[in-house]
């Protein structure tokens, strides 16, 4: 069965001391606790190597931001999915609407970029989920359906069983503003629709497809309740393990 997973995504926070500290500071927290999700830590490419080192990496994955869309060679202030690999990540936040939109990033180069990321046994933490006037004008399922499409169907079955979903709506994000336990319900369940047209109940079955946007120890139970909600991506409440911890522990 798919893996209930909590997964933080410390953006550009956190300077490298800081950083290798608050994973010092998660990994003694979770020290013999018995948890019902995996964890996990995004940070920025600097910190990998070393929170990998600091953490014990069965109990929390580590997960870069974002991998380049080449595999090597001249791309000045690039790093490869291989140089994740190689710091002991396992995972890889591809799609982030931060980067879409800030970053310019294409469904055509997050589908080389999750390629890459397979290729090199990291798992893509791939994101999708629609701004505002989207939902407003209620494109919000075409929309999330058209960004798996576009960047995953290729995939084969084998590999797609590979991939962790994150459904972000956009106008939830570091806004204070959750999707309902409803709305991220009634979400989650289309993708997985979505996933069994296309690959079939088992594969559809055992992704984890995760919820971000304003998730905190205050609504996190609530969000995870819910039959297709498999866990979250958090921004803001992972950036203290006062605040995470009360999320992981929802599970
Ligand atoms: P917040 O939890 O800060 O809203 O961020 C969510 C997010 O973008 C995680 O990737």
């Amino acid at each position: 069965m798919r893996k209930n997973i909590v997964a933080g995504n410390w953006k550009m926070n956190k300077n490298l001391q800081e950083g290798i500290q608050l994973a010092k500071e998660l990994n003694e927290a979770l020290k013999g606790k018995s948890l019902n999700c995996d964890v996990i830590v995004g940070t920025p490419f600097i910190h990998l190597a070393s929170v990998a080192e600091a953490v014990d990496t069965n109990k929390i994955g580590v997960a870069a931001q974002n991998c380049a869309d080449k595999e090597s060679g001249a791309y000045t202030g690039e790093v490869s999915s291989e140089m994740v690999a190689s710091t002991g990540a396992k995972y890889v936040i591809l799609g982030h609407s931060e980067r879409r939109a800030y970053y310019h990033e294409t469904p055509e180069i997050l589908k080389e970029k999750v390629l890459l990321a397979l290729k090199n046994d990291l798992t893509p933490i791939f994101c999708i989920g629609e701004v505002l006037e989207e939902r407003e004008s209620e494109k919000h399922f075409e929309v999330v359906k058209s960004q798996i499409e576009a960047s995953l169907f290729e995939l084969s079955p084998e590999d797609f069983s590979k991939i962790v979903l994150a459904y972000e709506p956009v106008w939830a994000i570091g806004t204070g503003k959750t999707a309902s336990p409803e709305q991220a319900q009634e979400m989650h369940a289309f993708i997985r629709k979505t996933l069994v047209e296309k690959y079939g109940k088992e594969i559809a079955d055992n992704t984890s497809i995760l919820y971000g946007g304003s998730a905190n120890a205050g609504n996190a139970k609530e969000l995870f309740s819910n039959p297709d909600v498999d866990g979250g991506l958090i921004g803001g409440a992972s950036l203290s393990v006062d605040k995470f911890m009360p999320i992981i522990e929802a599970f």
